[in-house]
């Protein structure tokens, strides 16, 4: 659905680019008019510095985890008020048995106010300097080490696949929730002709938060893979 944009939000964004200003937005659960919003923030700065090219894989690797992050706020709530303790794995399988029962896309937006309540919240910041873009999803709790764990093992699937479509013919487009948006993220890096690592999540119990950041060189000419092959279905 398309939304109209503040002219206030727009300008100010507008001059912040120009500013070259680190930009940032505080989100709970995207919606719309976030959507509407990160785009029109990714699509500034991507104007300004001549990459308009990188828009889709900046705007569908942002969607894909701030959508993680939110899961990840709406997992703690549903334990928190379970009394369940999400360190326990005992508990820990209970509680993905609820979260898992009880949740579907449709009810994320439900959530948005227990999550302020619960102090939970995801910033997305965009930086952009040195020829680099820095895109980074962040959650204010670190996570647990059943998650790093997950994590690890889905960086380590995604190395299988050069591209999407290879992805595909092994899974099917019947993918959506089910547990692919890590090597999503990974996969449209790759495609796009740039290196896997530049795609990172990383922890810090001392700091209290959970990063994830996909960093793209700006200057470098990729040579996307999908520039030197057009390829058809029969
Ligand atoms: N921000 C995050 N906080 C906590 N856990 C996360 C986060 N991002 C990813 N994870 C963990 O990694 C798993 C895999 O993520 P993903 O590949 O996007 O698949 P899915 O979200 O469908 O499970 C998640 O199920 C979750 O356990
Ligand atoms: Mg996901």
């Amino acid at each position: 659905m398309e939304t109209t944009l503040e002219s206030s939000f727009c300008l100010a964004v507008d001059q912040a680019v120009k500013e070259g200003k680190k930009i940032s937005m505080i989100t709970h659960v995207l919606g719309d008019t976030g959507e509407e919003k990160l785009k029109y923030i990714l699509s500034t700065i991507l104007r300004k510095v001549d990459r308009l090219d990188l828009m889709e894989l900046l705007y569908t690797s942002a969607k894909e985890l701030i959508v993680n992050s939110t899961k990840a706020a709406i997992k703690r709530i549903i334990f928190e008020d379970m009394k369940f303790d999400i360190r326990n794995l005992g508990d820990y399988e209970q509680g993905m048995k609820l979260f898992k029962t009880n949740l579907n896309d449709r009810k994320f937006p439900s959530y948005k106010k227990k999550m302020k309540e619960h102090g939970f919240n995801v910033k997305i910041s965009c930086t952009y300097k040195n020829d680099k873009f820095d895109l980074e999803i962040r959650n204010n709790f670190p996570l647990i080490p059943i998650e790093a764990e997950r994590i690890k093992e889905k960086f380590l699937h995604a190395k299988k696949y050069d591209n999407l479509f290879e992805f595909f013919m092994e899974h099917g487009d019947n993918t959506e929730g089910a547990g692919m948006g890590i090597t999503m993220v990974e996969i449209l890096l790759s495609q796009s002709g740039f290196d896997r690592r530049l795609f990172s999540i990383y922890s810090s119990e001392k700091r209290n938060e959970t990063i994830a950041r996909v960093e793209v060189p700006l200057k470098q000419i990729s040579v996307a893979k999908s520039t030197y092959e057009q390829l058809f279905l029969d």
